[in-house]
């Protein structure tokens, strides 16, 4: 794994500059920036936007208001559904968790959680488990799946939520969020792009303020937002954090500034649930949905609902601001319904019981019906399952030919990780706890399992096919029995977890986070004492993230290290197919493997030296995970993008093109003025609730309270904390990098064709996966950042070409100063390899058409 010589002069050469980082600075856009309205000018948003101009345009006053809020917690049967509009006959939105499958409804399946379908580097198995999750969803007449995420993009490798997105690496994750986001939509579901953005930690994360500088945000946080807009993602959720001293989901900054206006992001912003703050501030900061819509005082008990009326007839908030959530809102909705998938399905589930009879409105103990129909919406997604599960695996070592397991005469498998879970697979909720196999996290990114395969079941299975001889001790604390069993075998399969998730549930003092990245219930002991025993020692990992395992890569009994990461429902067959050799892995690892925490350099923020007012800094800037560790010349126990197979292949030929793309044009001119949607009356007594109506407690409703409601000075905050530019709704400029889906649309344009030939040199097929690293020049950039990466599947002997494009924005920085996207002169330089550092082919990458490169 040693870097190869041309990789090493690079490094020392950066090494020798200066180690300076972003430092914060101001992000620059003026006061008061007004909220953008979706112009529907954006590829595959145009015919939607007609759709729901229409319809918008016929709507009433709280008509609209209601679509926007929230019902409120277990108002009704999905984790948060918004107001309807019956007399047009249009129910409302209902969304449901979370971004591995359906939370808290049955026959679903559990799929691979993100970390695994990352692992897999495949845009196809990216793409099908996005279709199959959202065919589920749809099948159960949910309207929003609340994922994927690409925050936390995994800052810190303890990040609770980490394993519910993708990778630390933005490139990675933004062509995961596209290809899932793509394939949800495609089944008729509004994917949701979560969490927007910065919520790196769970510790603080309803409070912290996170400063960041500009250049970060482009180049690494914001960078999978903008692939998840040009993917054409229909909704966003802001998260709880602030970001440069607003909170998300009504920072000007974040949301319309960068969100609306620069990436032009064409759907609906919702809040985390709780993450509003304000009526005004997320109105004209850029929020367009309440989620769950309630969690306020009187009179209204929502920050929206019937404030917004009120807000909305004082003139606190414009009516072309309702009307551009409203907008948004059913743009998306008509966005996902075309082709095959024109109507809409009944909701046919409670997320709150699992009987078939239940509350309608469970959090008003109101209208008992059939809720739960229990219907079946797994088809035939276990052997996608299976697939992605064995695909992700990563192989991190494996000597003397340990691997792949071909009949041996007896197999130990050991630890508490390999069982089953005690009472069911579910018995915990929200996975909150650890007995037994881990095959996802704990929080609200869980679904319920229909059933789990354990490594031991499949395990047994396989082993009574082959007659081979068979024990199993599940005990993590026995060590003597594991020694024993281990001893007598002629493969010791030890297994091990560790686990993380959301803070509102803590495991054994970890909220959330985790508290280290070592092994849990005793594992790294477990290991050890197997290993001393058996010369034949094969690990499996089943873990969030990274965890410290150096000494079992030094471990000479150790013959092989398996990571299988989160891999859902199909856990124990998608692990044998890879131990016997059905399945060559091609999982690479989509972090770094630190010896130590002090190994990543950004930490973790356990206790803020003020917890009343909760701050960080991210002054480590672009360099987390493998960034970091080239920059800071640590070596980790296995790099970013590492991964084995059971044959070997030889890179050669590398070629390089150069596109006569023309110059990047940076956008201008004005967008039109902000245009409002029908006749509402804006008379207090035609906002009132209908003679008659029967409220149910704590149902949340758009109507002003009752006559006397302040229209003249609303509610919320005092309309002087807001300059009046953020209420104008006259024509704005564009900004220079924004102008079309993601950004300006030359950014997109490809400037290099680059290719190589893969061949597989061994004596099996196999899948390689070649990545492409690119150096952007100069002390402020990593060493490399991926731009590239593909799978090649080859039987023994043959060669393939691999083509790689690289776009403008892959070669470019973000100017804090100019605000806009630039190729500096400094000369780069680009890397095709198997991991970041198992570099196989490297050149200068020539100058584009009309640059010349000024030195490094
Ligand atoms: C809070 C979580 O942060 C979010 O991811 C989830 O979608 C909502 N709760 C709803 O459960």
């Amino acid at each position: 794994m040693a870097p190869s010589p041309a990789r090493l002069l690079l490094l020392v050469a950066a090494l020798a500059a200066a180690t300076a980082t972003g430092s914060v600075v101001n992000t620059p856009f003026p006061a008061g920036y007004p909220s953008p309205w979706g112009s529907g000018a954006s590829e595959g948003w145009e015919d939607a936007y007609a759709q729901a101009r229409e319809f918008v345009g016929k709507l009433t006053l709280v008509e609209k208001v209601n679509l926007t809020t929230g019902t409120g917690w277990e108002a009704d049967v999905c984790v948060g559904m918004t107001g309807s509009v019956p007399r047009l006959g249009f129910r409302g939105f209902c969304l449901q968790d979370g971004p591995l499958g359906i939370r808290y409804t049955d026959h679903n399946s559990a799929f691979p959680a993100g970390v695994n379908v990352a692992a897999t580097f495949s845009r196809d198995l990216m793409r099908r488990r996005g279709q199959a999750m959202g065919e589920e969803f749809r099948g159960k007449g949910i309207d929003v799946q609340l994922g994927p995420v690409a925050g936390p993009l995994g800052r810190v490798p303890q990040g609770g939520r980490n394993w519910e997105g993708f990778s630390p690496d933005p490139y990675l994750t933004g062509v995961a969020m596209a290809e899932t986001i793509q394939g949800i939509q495609s089944r008729g579901v509004i994917a949701c792009a979560k969490h927007y953005i910065l919520n790196e930690q769970e510790h603080y994360r309803g409070n912290v303020n996170v400063k960041i500088d500009d250049r970060t945000m482009h180049e690494l946080y914001l960078w999978p937002f903008a692939d998840a807009v040009r993917a054409g993602v229909g909704s966003v959720m802001c998260s709880y954090n602030k970001v440069n001293g607003e909170f998300a989901c009504e920072n000007e900054w974040s949301n319309n500034y960068l969100l609306k206006n620069e990436l032009n992001f064409q759907g609906f912003v919702m809040s985390d649930w709780g993450a509003q703050k304000t009526t005004l501030g997320s109105a004209l900061g850029g929020l367009d949905m309440a989620m769950p819509g309630d969690g306020t005082g009187p009179p209204y008990f929502s920050f929206w609902g019937g404030a917004l009326t009120e807000a909305v007839l004082a003139g606190k908030v414009p009516e072309w601001r309702l009307d551009d959530m409203v907008v948004r809102i059913m743009a998306a909705h008509f966005k996902v319904h075309t082709g095959n998938y024109t109507s809409r399905p009944d909701i046919n589930f409670s997320a709150w019981t699992k009987q078939a009879t239940g509350p309608l409105h469970p959090s008003s103990n109101h209208t008992f019906t059939v809720v739960n129909e229990f219907v079946d919406v797994q088809a035939d997604h276990a052997n996608l399952i299976r697939e992605i599960g064995a695909k992700s695996i990563v192989l991190l070592k494996n000597e003397n030919k340990a691997l792949p397991l071909n009949k041996p005469k007896s197999i130990a498998v050991i630890g508490d990780d390999a069982q089953d879970i005690p009472g069911g697979p579910n018995a915990c909720p929200e996975r909150g706890c650890v007995n037994g196999t881990l095959a996802m996290g704990y929080g609200s990114g869980t679904a319920e399992f229909p059933y789990l395969i354990s490594p031991a079941t499949a395990l047994r299975l396989q082993a009574s096919s082959d007659r081979t001889a068979f024990t199993n001790t599940p005990s993590n604390w026995d060590l003597d029995a594991a020694r024993a069993a281990a001893s007598k075998a002629s493969v010791a399969i030890v297994f091990a977890m560790a686990t993380s998730g959301e803070n509102f549930v803590v495991i054994d003092g970890n909220a959330g986070d985790r508290n280290n990245l070592t092994l849990w219930n005793g594992g790294d002991d477990l290991i050890k004492a197997v290993a001393s025993v058996n010369p034949n020692t094969i690990v499996v990992l089943h873990t969030v993230g990274p965890v410290i395992i150096d000494y079992a890569q030094e471990h000479p009994n150790i013959t092989a290290i398996i990571w299988a990461g989160l891999p859902g429902q199909e856990s124990g067959n998608a692990l044998v197919d890879v131990l016997y050799g059905k399945i060559n892995p091609q999982g690479r690892s989509p972090f770094t493997w630190g010896k130590s925490v002090a190994d990543y350099g950004a930490q973790l923020m356990f206790k803020a030296p003020n917890p009343a007012v909760p701050e960080q800094t991210f002054d480590e800037g672009v360099f987390i995970d493998y960034r970091y560790f080239d920059k800071a010349a640590v070596e980790p126990t296995y790099w970013f993008g590492f991964g084995l197979s059971y044959t070997t292949f030889e890179y050669a030929g590398l070629k390089i093109a150069v596109s006569n793309a023309s110059s990047s044009s940076s956008a201008s001119g004005l967008t039109a003025p902000a245009p409002t949607y029908g006749t509402v009356n804006t008379s207090a007594a035609a906002n009132l609730f209908p003679a008659g109506f029967q409220k149910i407690f704590p149902y949340v409703y758009p109507w002003l309270n009752d006559s006397s409601a302040n229209v003249a000075t609303g509610t919320g905050p005092n309309i002087s904390s807001f300059p009046a530019a953020a209420r104008n709704g006259s024509a704005q400029p564009v900004l220079p990098a924004g102008g079309g889906a993601g950004g300006n649309p030359g950014l997109y344009d490809v400037l290099y064709t680059i290719s190589a030939t893969i061949k597989n040199t061994g004596e099996v097929a196999g899948t390689e996966i070649p990545q492409l690293y690119v150096q952007l020049g100069g002390e402020e950039n990593p060493f490399g950042v991926l731009r590239g990466f593909d799978e090649i599947a080859l039987a023994p002997g043959e060669a393939k070409t691999v083509t790689f494009e690289l776009t403008r924005r892959d070669v470019s920085n973000w100017n804090s100063t100019s605000g806009n996207w630039e190729i500096s002169t400094r000369e780069k330089f680009v890397f095709i390899g198997s991991s970041a550092t198992m570099i196989r082919l490297n050149s200068t990458l020539p100058a584009p058409a009309g640059m010349t490169w000024a030195g490094a």
